[in-house]
């Protein structure tokens, strides 16, 4: 693990263990309001990443999770609470995003991926993760927005 600048985490991921494990991380640090925005291209671990933190939150180690890239949300109770698990691929800026609910879901917890096509719409606030496939196949995370939050992330619980 590095840290690239004071307020961003960069972190290899070797595998999807991985990537699950940092989501389980994460997972604890949420709370009703928030927003995790998960950009990188397909393939990335998005969905992968998502997956692991809804199973954590709800503590169910099964827990289906399908992508919602038609459905455009799949929404899950918690114990920590609603969770709204959104997929805007599909989403064209502008008057499709106003069909989504989102002013709604943004008072529960939020997991948004291609969250590029928020544009302006996008909440102030939120942690953003992007996620990068490397060439070996691994990937690249990069956490931001949260500095305080993900101070003491990958220390030992
Ligand atoms: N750290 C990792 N190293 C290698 N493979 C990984 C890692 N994390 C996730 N994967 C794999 O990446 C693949 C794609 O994952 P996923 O479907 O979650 O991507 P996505 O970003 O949601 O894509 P899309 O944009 O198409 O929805 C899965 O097969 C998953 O096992
Ligand atoms: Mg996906």
């Amino acid at each position: 693990m590095d840290a690239s600048s004071s307020d961003a985490l960069e972190l290899t991921l070797p595998t999807l263990d991985a990537t699950e494990a940092l989501a389980r991380r994460v997972a604890p640090l949420l709370r009703a309001g928030d927003t995790v925005l998960l950009s990188g291209p397909l393939g990335a671990g998005k969905s992968a990443f998502a997956r692991a933190l809804l199973r954590d939150m709800a503590g169910d180690p099964v827990l289906d999770v399908p992508s919602p890239s038609f459905t455009l949300v799949q929404s899950y109770e918690t114990r920590r609470g609603i969770v709204h698990h959104y997929d805007l691929w599909r989403i064209e800026p502008g008057p499709d995003l106003r069909e989504l609910g989102l002013d709604e879901a943004f008072t529960d917890i939020t997991l948004i991926e291609w969250p590029d096509r928020l544009g302006a719409d996008t909440p102030p606030g939120a942690l953003r993760i992007a996620l990068v496939p490397l060439a070996d196949g691994q990937r690249r995370a990069c956490l931001a927005g949260w500095p305080d939050r993900l101070r003491n992330l990958m220390e030992p619980s």
